[in-house]
């Protein structure tokens, strides 16, 4: 439950396993979202605050080594950081958020890779966030080789092994299984065009279009 009532209709959140193309999609479903005279918002996690940029770095330049909970821990503080400073906000004045990850990726890679339990992972998060999770959850789902392969440099977390990497991409594939009501799974191994048009449909129903 959310601490204050807030309409998550128009907060998308963008997941995945590395290489998934993330980035680019987000970038082209806001600008049509723009180009329809929408107010969209792009975020990345973990960052785009001041708080949040500091743990990013904390998190992934490879100079620290924080272990497992203390891992999730500073991931859902730099989440709790951006709902509160920019998502929030944005949503209240009838914008857009569009997410590049969101707190399905503590699950699928701090619960599903470090291997911490699912549920503390899960309590921890929506305590951080004040349980204003993404109302719409595109999962861009690639073959973890494939998704490796496009990845061009990896950080700390990317460069974990191959079997870390296969049990996030089965987390999410459970993750998505277990909230139908609010993932929605896109074959990312198509081309960008593709999997833009498909994404876009879907952002055209939750507008309210035909
Ligand atoms: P990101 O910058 O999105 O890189 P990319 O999507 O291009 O791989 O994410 C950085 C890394 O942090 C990525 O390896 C996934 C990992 N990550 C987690 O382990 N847990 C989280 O909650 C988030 C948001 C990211």
């Amino acid at each position: 439950m959310a601490d204050t009532p807030v309409d998550t209709s128009r907060y998308v959140a963008f997941e995945g396993a590395e290489g998934a193309g993330k980035s680019s999609v987000v970038r082209r479903v806001a600008a049509h979202l723009e180009r329809s005279g929408e107010d969209a918002v792009v975020v990345r996690e973990p960052g785009g605050t001041a708080v949040g940029e500091a743990v990013r770095d904390i998190l992934l330049s490879g100079e620290l080594e924080p272990l497992p909970r203390s891992e999730a821990a500073l991931f859902a503080a730099a989440r709790g950081q951006l709902v509160a400073e920019v998502v929030i906000p944005a949503l209240a004045r009838g914008a857009w958020v569009l997410s590049d990850r969101s707190a399905y990726s503590s699950l699928a890679y701090q619960a599903g890779g470090r291997g911490l339990p699912m549920e503390d992972v899960r309590m921890m998060n929506d305590f951080a966030i004040g349980g204003v999770w993404p109302g719409t959850v595109f999962l861009l789902r690639v073959d973890h080789a494939t998704g490796l392969r496009r990845q061009a440099v990896g950080d700390r977390i990317g460069n974990e092994t191959d079997l870390f990497h296969a049990d996030v991409t089965r987390t999410f594939d459970l993750l998505a299984r277990d909230n139908p009501e609010s993932f929605v799974i896109i074959d990312a191994s198509q081309s960008i065009d593709a999997v833009c048009d498909e994404v876009i449909e879907v952002v055209e129903h939750l507008r309210g279009g035909p």
